[in-house]
């Protein structure tokens, strides 16, 4: 039977007669060697399929309606160019994010902008390069656009409501309950709305909600639709994301087939026809995608034992932020049996810095290659450099081809700001 880690890595994946897992065609003993551990790979082909599977789902059921990548989900210019070669619009928050996009050749008109802080600066480069439309999320955001919107021009906005919705993911990914910092309360959001629409700068063009990440039941996606209905009818109702990913054997979320339809239809029920629908993939977009390589350290066999790899919360704030679990395999022996429990920890100066905690494996070796699956999500994205860590490479591969999109830092690029 082969390894069951095959079920969540990038569809592109295989096994070797010699135990080693391929990637889109490139054995990961040569992409160790070639771009050292650990390495963020990413099946280029999987991540483009993902992203047409999402345009297709949404556009053959309702041509006018759009998929926006999430961009802070894998923050990468190239990840950014893959989407907007596949026709997604993206989701920026913050300067960086949007002019990274713009650097990934994205039409503006296609931005979606967020933020619940945003800066003067932040709004000023948005307005400058004439994103498409502005998500307000409180009154300052409106001080600043209208001090910043030229005269002889109006700014596209949706406003960010708090829909009410506590979804059964982990707290700390839950947006859309009562008392979340992100958005308005319904009668804050009509004050203000109220106020836009009485602007000459900004022209109000719909509402948004976003429940949170990393949620299974597309039902719970769904419920947010009804409370923006309630708001009064506009041209433009941007979902937000949240879909779940499937990290491990035992998750099962709802397809992306699944998860549109849910939508479109509480959009049928609630909404007006012909009005315009967003939605904004992020964790479900590029989740799978992708992998972590890493190699093992030290195996220190005492209470438990540890299994010491040469990454860990530099990479991967996923398992501290929000207890998500991960599954992981020898990526070097796949054909050993699997005979003992041990707990994965990274390198950082935290007792909180554990990958997978129980994990089987064969018989761990230093220097052994141990792949992560599904690491697609917020990795790359929260990559710090804890403990002198020098943040990993993100490398493309494709029909046996590998390519470093970003490099690894190098010691000097951790001085780079000393004066
Ligand atoms: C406004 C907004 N849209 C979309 C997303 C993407 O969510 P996910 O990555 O869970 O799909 C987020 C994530 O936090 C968000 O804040």
């Amino acid at each position: 039977m082969p390894h069951p880690i095959l079920e969540i890595l990038p569809t592109g994946a295989s096994i070797d007669d010699d135990g080693t897992l391929r990637i889109a065609g490139c054995r990961v003993d040569d992409l160790a060697r070639e771009f050292g551990t650990p390495a963020i790979i990413v099946d280029e082909s999987a991540l483009r399929a993902r992203a047409r599977e999402y345009r297709t789902a949404l556009t053959s059921r309702r041509p006018n309606a759009r998929v926006v990548f999430a961009s802070k989900a894998f923050p990468a210019t190239a990840v950014q160019r893959v989407m907007v070669e596949e026709g997604v619009g993206l989701d920026v928050a913050g300067g960086g994010e949007i002019l990274s996009a713009l650097r990934a050749g994205v039409d503006p008109a296609l931005m979606v902008v967020h933020g619940n802080a945003k800066t003067t600066e932040e709004l000023r480069i948005a307005v400058d390069a004439g994103v498409g439309l502005v998500v307000i999320d409180n009154s300052d955001d409106v001080d600043r656009l209208e001090r910043l919107v030229p005269a002889d021009k109006r700014q596209d906005v949706l406003v960010r409501v708090i829909p009410e919705v506590e979804s059964s993911t982990h707290p700390h990914v839950q947006t859309g309950q009562v008392g979340s910092k992100f958005g308005l309360t319904a009668p804050a959001a009509a004050r203000l709305i109220e106020r836009i629409q009485a602007s000459p700068r900004l022209r109000m063009r719909g509402v948004h909600a976003h429940v949170g990440s990393q949620i299974m039941d597309p039902s719970e996606l769904a419920a947010a639709v009804a409370p923006l209905a309630a708001l009064g009818t506009f041209d433009v109702y941007d979902l937000g994301g949240g879909l779940g990913a499937r990290y491990t054997y035992d998750e099962h979320p709802a397809s992306v087939d699944g998860y549109v339809e849910a939508l479109l239809a509480a959009a049928d029920a609630h909404l007006p026809a012909g009005a315009e629908i967003i939605i904004e993939p992020g964790r479900s977009m590029v989740n799978g995608s992708a992998v972590t390589l890493y190699s093992v350290t030290t195996v220190k066999r005492d209470a438990r034992t540890f299994v010491a790899v040469d990454g860990g919360m530099g990479d991967n704030l996923e398992v501290a932020l929000f207890e998500q679990r991960y599954e992981a395999a020898l990526a070097g022996r796949l054909h050993d049996e699997a005979v003992e429990d041990v707990v994965v920890v990274g390198r950082h100066c935290e007792s909180g810095d554990v990958l997978i905690d129980p994990l089987r494996l064969p018989e761990v070796r230093v220097d052994d290659l141990l792949v992560v699956a599904a690491t697609g999500a917020y990795t790359h994205t929260m990559a710090n450099n804890y403990n002198g860590y020098r943040r990993p490479p993100v490398v493309f591969v494709r029909d046996g081809e590998a390519r470093a999109v970003i490099r690894r830092e190098t010691w000097d690029d951790l001085f780079a700001r000393d004066l």
